[in-house]
C-alpha cells in the first residue's frame, strides 16, 4: 500500500482516543489528506487503514509537542552525518576578525579564499548581456551544451584531456562538484586518502558520504607534497579515493609531472581506487612550475574525476561555477545528485563562464595580470618570511597562499596575552597585537603552520608584515615550560 505517498492530515478536528485496531479507528471520516494520489479510488477498507495509520502518527507527534510548563517539547537531535560534521576554523578567525572591524578596529585581512580582483570587464558585460537578454531562465541540469563544449576545447587544449559534452557536469561552484562526486563514488566504510596539509572542505566531504577520511601527514622538507612511498604506504582493500589539489590549497605546492607520473603508477596496481584531482587553481602558477593533469597521465583517464572551476582563475568566487570531468558513468551518477538538489548552475554565470574561456589559454591577458601581480606579491612575502627567525618556509609555486611554520614561536608568551601555544594562539595574539587576519594550520590539518592568503595589495602586505614582525619581536620565552 503507498503509504509514503499519502503524508497529511488535518487534525484541526476534535481529536478522538488513540485506536487499538483499525476496525475501532474513530478519526474523523472527513479527514483530510494531501496526497500524489486520490483517495476516490481507494477501497472503503484501505481509506480506513490509512486515516486510522495517519491519526495514530499525528495524534503521538502532538502528544510529544503539548506544552509542558509552557515550553514546547521538541526533538533536537540531528542527522549523525550532520553532528559529526566540524566547523571550519577559517570561519571562527573570520567572525573573530569581522566582530573587531565592526567594533571600529582596522584588521587587515589575510585570511581571505578568494582574489581581491574584480571579475575581469569581459566576463562581467557577458553576465549583464544575459540579464538583459533574457536568459534567465533554468538550464539543463549538466550546464548548456554551449558552456560544456568551451569547457570540452580548454581540456583539450590546455589540459591534452578529450572529453565529451556528456563527460561534463557543470555546477554551483567547485565545492559541489568536489561534494557530488565523493557522494557518487564513496560507500559507508570507504576510505578517502587525503594528504595533508588539505583544503578544509575535503575531509568532512567524506564524513557526508560516510566514509573515512584517511590523513596522510606530508613534510615541509618534501614542499608538502604526497609522496610515493607514503601514498604506497597507506593504501588498504579499503582505498576508495585519494584527493589531489594542485596548485595546492593551502600550501601553494604544485606537484611536478614526474611525481604524478610515480603516484599514477601506484594507483594503477589498485582497481577499487580513483583519484579526485581538485585543478581550481590551475592558472595561477608561477614559472618555471608547470600543471599537469592527474587525467592525462597513462591509464589515468578512466579512474579520475577531474574538477575545476571559475572562483579563483577568474575572480568569480560569487558567480559560483565550477565543473566536473569524468567518465561518463560517474558524471550521470553526480547529475542525478545535483537534479534532486540544486539542479543547473545560474544561466547567467554560464554565459560569465563562457565569456570566461573565450579570454584566451588559460585565460589570456586578463588573467596573466592577476598573476603578474600574486606573484610580485608572493616574492615580496617570501623575502620577508624567510628574513624572520625561526621561521620555516616552502616556497609555493602556485595559488595564493603562504604556508610557513610558526612552531618555533610555540612556548613563547607576550605581555597581557599569555602563552603562545600553537598556531590557533598565535593566530589570535597576531589579529589583537598585530591586527592581522590569518588562519591557523589545524584547519588544514597541520598544526605547527599558519596560512597567509596574498589576495590583498602589495602595500597591506607590507604593513602586515611590519605588524607581524614587531608582534613576533615582543614574544618571550616563558617562565613556564609548555605542556
Ligand atoms: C582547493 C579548493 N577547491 C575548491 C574550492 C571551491 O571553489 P568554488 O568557489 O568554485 O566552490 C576552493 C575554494 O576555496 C578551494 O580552495
Amino acid at each position: 500500500m503507498a503509504m509514503a505517498t499519502c503524508d497529511i492530515m488535518d487534525f484541526r478536528n476534535p481529536q478522538p482516543a488513540l485506536c487499538r485496531k483499525e476496525s475501532d479507528c474513530r478519526a474523523p471520516s472527513q479527514a483530510w489528506f494531501t496526497g500524489s494520489y486520490s483517495l476516490q479510488r481507494l477501497s472503503i477498507s484501505t481509506k480506513r487503514a490509512l486515516i486510522c495509520k495517519q491519526w495514530q502518527r499525528l495524534k503521538l507527534v502532538a502528544e510529544a509537542n503539548k506544552a509542558e510548563n509552557g515550553r514546547a517539547i521538541v526533538d533536537t537531535s540531528l542527522n549523525p552525518r550532520v553532528a559529526a560534521l566540524r566547523p571550519s576554523k577559517t570561519m571562527v578567525i573570520a567572525d573573530y576578525a569581522t566582530a573587531l572591524v565592526e567594533s571600529g578596529i582596522p584588521v587587515i585581512r589575510l585570511a581571505a579564499g578568494e582574489p581581491d580582483f574584480d571579475t575581469p570587464k569581459p566576463i562581467v558585460e557577458a553576465g549583464t548581456k544575459a540579464i538583459q537578454n533574457g536568459f534567465t531562465r533554468y538550464t539543463p541540469n549538466a550546464g548548456t551544451l554551449e558552456l560544456r563544449k568551451a569547457i570540452c576545447h580548454k581540456l583539450q587544449e590546455e589540459n591534452g584531456l578529450a572529453y565529451s559534452t556528456d563527460e561534463i557536469l557543470v555546477s554551483n561552484g567547485a565545492k559541489q562538484s568536489i561534494l557530488q562526486a565523493v557522494l557518487a563514488v564513496c560507500s559507508p566504510g570507504d576510505e578517502v586518502i587525503i594528504p595533508a596539509p588539505f583544503w578544509v572542505s575535503y575531509p568532512e566531504m567524506a564524513r557526508l558520504a560516510d566514509a573515512t577520511p584517511k590523513i596522510v601527514q606530508t613534510a615541509l622538507l618534501d614542499d608538502f607534497l604526497l609522496t610515493p612511498e607514503k601514498l604506497e604506504s597507506v593504501l588498504t582493500e579499503r582505498s576508495r579515493l585519494i584527493i589531489l589539489c594542485t596548485p595546492s590549497n593551502p600550501t601553494g605546492s604544485v606537484y611536478p609531472r614526474e611525481t604524478l607520473q610515480k603516484l599514477a603508477k601506484i594507483v594503477a596496481k589498485h582497481p577499487r581506487l580513483l583519484v579526485l584531482s581538485d585543478e581550481i587553481y590551475e592558472h595561477i602558477m608561477y614559472k618555471p612550475a608547470s600543471h599537469t593533469s592527474f587525467a592525462s597521465l597513462p591509464g589515468m583517464r578512466e579512474r579520475t574525476l577531474t574538477v575545476n572551476g571559475f572562483s579563483k582563475a577568474f575572480a568569480m568566487t560569487g558567480w559560483r561555477l565550477g565543473y566536473l570531468a569524468a567518465p561518463k558513468h560517474f558524471v550521470t551518477a553526480c547529475g542525478r545528485i545535483q537534479s534532486q538538489s540544486t539542479s543547473g548552475a545560474s544561466s547567467i554565470s554560464q554565459k560569465a563562464g563562457v565569456a570566461a574561456l573565450g579570454l584566451g589559454y588559460a585565460g589570456g591577458e586578463e588573467v596573466a595580470l592577476m598573476v603578474k601581480a600574486f606573484k610580485e606579491r608572493r616574492d615580496f612575502l617570501v623575502e620577508r618570511l624567510q628574513a624572520l627567525d625561526g621561521v620555516k618556509l616552502s616556497v609555493p609555486q602556485g595559488a595564493f597562499y603562504l604556508f610557513p611554520d610558526f612552531s618555533a614561536y610555540f612556548g613563547l608568551e607576550a605581555e597581557g596575552f599569555g602563552k603562545i601555544h600553537d598556531a590557533e594562539s598565535l593566530c589570535k595574539y597576531f589579529l589583537e597585537k598585530a591586527r592581522v587576519a590569518l588562519v591557523p594550520g589545524d584547519a588544514f590539518g597541520n598544526s605547527s603552520c599558519i596560512r597567509i592568503s596574498y589576495a590583498a595589495s602589495l602595500d597591506s602586505l607590507r604593513t602586515a608584515m611590519d605588524s607581524l614582525e614587531k608582534a613576533l619581536s615582543l614574544l618571550q620565552p616563558s617562565a613556564v615550560p609548555l605542556r
